[in-house]
C-alpha cells in the first residue's frame, strides 16, 4: 500500500488523508454560521406533457435516519395515490411521475448511500450530501414515470434504507421526505405504441431483506462473485429491458482512479448473465460522492450524478427465446475487478402482448467476445506515465412472435476505456454505445434507438492548486413506427472544481458546471459559477441554440475531450473568493 504512494497521484498521498482524518479542521467560511446551507446538483425541471393535470403530491415517507447502517429499512404502505384511482387508476393515465427525496441534516456527517424502493424495485439511488457541522438541506427531483405500472399495481411496501451511523465527532442525523408527484392525462383510448410506452410489468431482480438489515441490493464482494435471482417470465412478454443500478463503496469506492496495478487498475465493468450466458453490460460512470477526492471540491455544487445516480439499461429482447418457457432463469450480475463491495440491483421491465397469452421467440445470433483490457507504463520512475485500454463489443439478435407480428429485433454495445495517469494528471474517457432495432416481417422499422455515452474524468494538480474536471454526455436518436417520443435528445454537463492552498493555510475552492439539455422537444441551459460556499452566478434558459435541437447526429468523440481545457482552467475564469 505505502509503495502506492510513490505513484498515485499524490494528491491521493498529500492531500486526502488529511481530510480524512480531521474533516472538521478545514476552515470553514464565515458564511457557515448561518444553517441550513442548500447543495444542490445541477439538474434540469422536469416539465409534464402538455394536457396535463396536477401535479398532486403525496408524502410516502418522512423519517429520520441515525444509526442505521445495516438495520432494516425505514418503510412504509403504499397505495396509489386517490387522484390517480379517480382518474381511472390505470398506469397509462400517468403522464409524468416524479419522485422527491428532501433531506436535511444538522451536525457533521460523512456521505452516505441510500436507495429507495416500491414493492422490492428500486426507483432512487443517491449518495447524501457530506454534510459540515452547522448543517444543509438538499433535494432530488427524479423521472419515475417508467415505473408506472408499479405506481399503479396497488397496496406494496415503500422502503427506504440510508446506511449512516453517528457517534460524537460525526453527530449528524438525517432527515429525509420521499414524495411522489404524479401529473395525469386522460387514459388514451388505444394503447401507445410500444416503444413509447413503460412497461407492462417491472420485476425487481435484487436481493431480498437479509435478517440483519442493509439495502435490497446484491453486495458484490470480488471480482469473482456471482450474485443471482431467479425469475420467471410471463408467459406472453413481447420485450425486456434490464435496468441496472450500480455504485461502489468501501475499498472500490474510487476505483476509476487506481493506476494500473494497484488495487486492481482503473477497469471496472458490470456483466448481466442470464442462465450463466453474458447478456450485455454496462460501463459505470465514476460517480464522485460529495465527500470523495477532496470534500471542499464539492460544497455546495454536488458532483455529477451523486444525489441521483445513473443507471443502466440492457436490452434482453433477442435473449427472450430462452425465456419464455414459464420456467424461472437466474438472473446474474458480477463486476470485473471488484474489490469489496459493490451494491448492484436491477429491476426487469417487461412488455406483455395484449393480444394472447402465448409468445415465441428464438435467437438468431450472438456475438460476445471477452472485453480487452491492456495496461502500460512509460517515463522514468520519477515521472511514469501509467495508461490503460479497455473494449468490449456485444451483439445479439433475436425474433420474437406476438399479436404485433414477427418481430426481430437487433441489440447491440460497444464500450470502451482510456485512461492516463502522470504524478499531476488524470485523464480518462469511458465511451459507452448502445443501438436496439426492432423490425418487422417486410423490415419495416418499429423501433431504433442509438445512444452514446461518454464520461470523461480528469484531475491537474500543480502549485498548490487541485482542478477536478467531470462530464456526463449523452446523447440518444431514437425513430419508428413504434416510437413517439422526441426524436433526439442530448444532455452535456461538464462540471469543472477547483481547490487550492491559500496564504496562512486555508483552502479556497470554486465550481463552474455548464447543463445543457437538447432535444427535438425543447431545450434547457443552465450555468452555475460558486466560489467558496456561495453561488456566484446561476443562469438558465430555454432557448434553443439554432440546429441544436433538430441535429440529427450524435456529437463526436472528440467534443468532450475538446472542451476539457478550456474548462480545465475555469478555476480561474469563476474568480475564487478567498475566505
Ligand atoms: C466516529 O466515526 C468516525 C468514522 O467512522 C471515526 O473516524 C471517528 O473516530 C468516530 N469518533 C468516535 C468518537 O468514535
Ligand atoms: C417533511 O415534511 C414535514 C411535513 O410537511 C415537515 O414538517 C418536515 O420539515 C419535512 N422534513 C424534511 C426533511 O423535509
Ligand atoms: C481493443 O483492445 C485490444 C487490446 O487492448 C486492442 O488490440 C484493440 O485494438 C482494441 N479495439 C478497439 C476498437 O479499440
Ligand atoms: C420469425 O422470423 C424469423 C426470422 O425471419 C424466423 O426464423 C422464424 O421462424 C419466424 N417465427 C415464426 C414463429 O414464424
Ligand atoms: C445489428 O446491428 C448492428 C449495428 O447496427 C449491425 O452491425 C449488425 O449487422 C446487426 N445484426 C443483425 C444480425 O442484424
Ligand atoms: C453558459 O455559458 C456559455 C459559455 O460561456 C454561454 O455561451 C451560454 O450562453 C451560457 N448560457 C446561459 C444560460 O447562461
Amino acid at each position: 500500500m505505502a509503495a502506492s504512494c510513490v505513484h498515485l497521484a499524490f494528491l491521493l498521498c498529500f492531500m486526502i488523508p488529511a481530510t480524512i482524518a480531521s474533516p472538521r479542521s478545514l476552515r470553514e467560511s464565515p458564511a457557515d454560521a448561518s444553517w441550513p446551507t442548500t447543495f444542490f446538483e445541477v439538474d434540469r425541471p422536469l416539465r409534464p406533457p402538455s394536457g396535463s393535470s396536477g401535479p398532486c403530491s403525496t408524502l410516502l415517507l418522512s423519517t429520520s435516519f441515525g444509526s442505521t447502517f445495516a438495520k432494516p429499512p425505514a418503510t412504509a404502505a403504499y397505495s396509489p395515490p386517490r387522484c390517480l384511482a379517480a382518474a381511472g387508476g390505470r398506469a397509462s393515465a400517468i403522464s409524468l411521475a416524479v419522485l422527491e427525496w428532501h433531506a436535511t441534516c444538522r451536525g457533521a456527517q460523512l456521505d452516505r448511500t441510500f436507495g429507495v424502493w416500491l414493492g422490492g424495485a428500486e426507483l432512487l439511488r443517491g449518495s447524501t450530501a457530506a454534510p459540515p457541522p452547522n448543517g444543509i438541506v438538499w433535494s432530488v427531483s427524479k423521472d419515475v414515470t417508467r415505473y408506472a405500472s408499479l405506481l399503479a399495481a396497488g397496496r406494496s411496501t415503500l422502503a427506504v434504507y440510508l446506511g449512516n451511523l453517528v457517534n460524537s465527532t460525526l453527530p449528524g442525523v438525517y432527515h429525509a421526505n420521499v414524495t411522489l408527484h404524479l401529473y395525469l392525462r386522460r387514459a388514451p383510448a388505444t394503447r401507445p405504441p410500444p416503444a413509447t410506452a413503460p412497461a407492462d410489468l417491472v420485476v425487481p431482480v435484487s436481493r431480498a431483506l437479509p435478517p440483519n438489515g442493509g439495502g435490497l441490493w446484491y453486495q458484490i464482494q470480488s471480482a469473482t462473485d456471482v450474485q443471482s435471482t431467479s425469475v420467471a417470465l410471463p408467459s406472453n412478454t413481447y420485450r425486456a429491458v434490464l435496468e441496472l443500478y450500480v455504485s461502489s463503496h468501501g475499498d472500490d469506492e474510487s476505483w476509476y482512479t487506481n493506476q494500473p496495478g494497484y488495487r486492481n487498475g482503473p477497469f471496472r465493468e458490470v456483466t448481466v448473465r442470464v442462465d450463466g450466458v453474458l447478456a450485455g453490460a454496462a460501463w459505470p460512470f465514476p460517480v464522485i460522492y460529495p465527500g470523495g477526492i477532496y470534500p471542499l471540491l464539492w460544497r455546495p455544487v454536488a458532483p455529477i450524478g451523486s444525489f441521483n445516480l445513473p443507471t443502466y439499461d440492457v436490452e434482453l429482447t433477442p435473449l427472450l427465446g430462452k425465456l419464455l418457457d414459464g420456467k424461472a432463469h437466474e438472473f446474474g450480475f458480477a463486476v470485473t475487478n471488484a474489490l469489496d463491495v459493490w451494491y448492484v440491483g436491477a429491476n426487469l421491465h417487461l412488455w406483455l402482448d395484449p393480444g394472447s397469452t402465448t409468445t415465441t421467440a428464438g435467437l438468431t445470433s450472438y456475438v460476445a467476445p471477452p472485453a480487452n483490457a491492456a495496461s502500460s507504463q512509460s517515463g522514468d520512475p520519477v515521472d511514469t506515465h501509467y495508461q490503460a485500454t479497455a473494449n468490449r463489443t456485444f451483439s445479439a439478435t433475436g425474433w420474437v412472435k406476438s399479436s404485433y407480428g414477427n418481430i426481430t429485433t437487433n441489440a447491440t454495445q460497444t464500450f470502451g476505456l482510456e485512461y492516463t495517469l502522470t504524478f499531476e494528471t488524470l485523464d480518462r474517457t469511458t465511451v459507452a454505445r448502445a443501438g436496439v432495432s426492432a423490425t418487422d416481417h417486410a423490415g419495416g422499422v418499429l423501433y431504433t434507438e442509438q445512444t452514446r455515452r461518454s464520461f470523461p474524468l480528469g484531475w491537474i494538480y500543480e502549485q498548490g492548486r487541485l482542478t477536478v474536471t467531470h462530464g456526463l454526455d449523452e446523447t440518444t436518436v431514437a425513430a419508428g413506427r413504434w416510437w413517439t417520443g422526441p426524436g433526439y435528445r442530448s444532455v452535456r454537463i461538464t462540471q469543472s472544481s477547483v481547490v487550492e492552498d491559500e496564504e496562512g493555510g486555508g483552502k479556497a475552492w470554486g465550481v463552474r458546471q455548464a447543463y445543457r439539455y437538447e432535444a427535438t422537444d425543447g431545450c434547457y441551459l443552465r450555468n452555475v459559477t460558486s466560489s467558496g460556499y456561495g453561488v456566484v452566478s446561476d443562469h438558465s434558459n430555454k432557448v434553443c441554440v439554432k440546429g441544436g435541437a433538430v441535429r440529427a447526429t450524435s456529437a463526436g468523440d472528440g467534443a468532450v475531450r475538446a472542451a476539457l481545457p478550456a474548462v480545465a482552467g475555469a478555476g480561474k475564469a469563476a474568480g475564487l473568493v478567498r475566505n
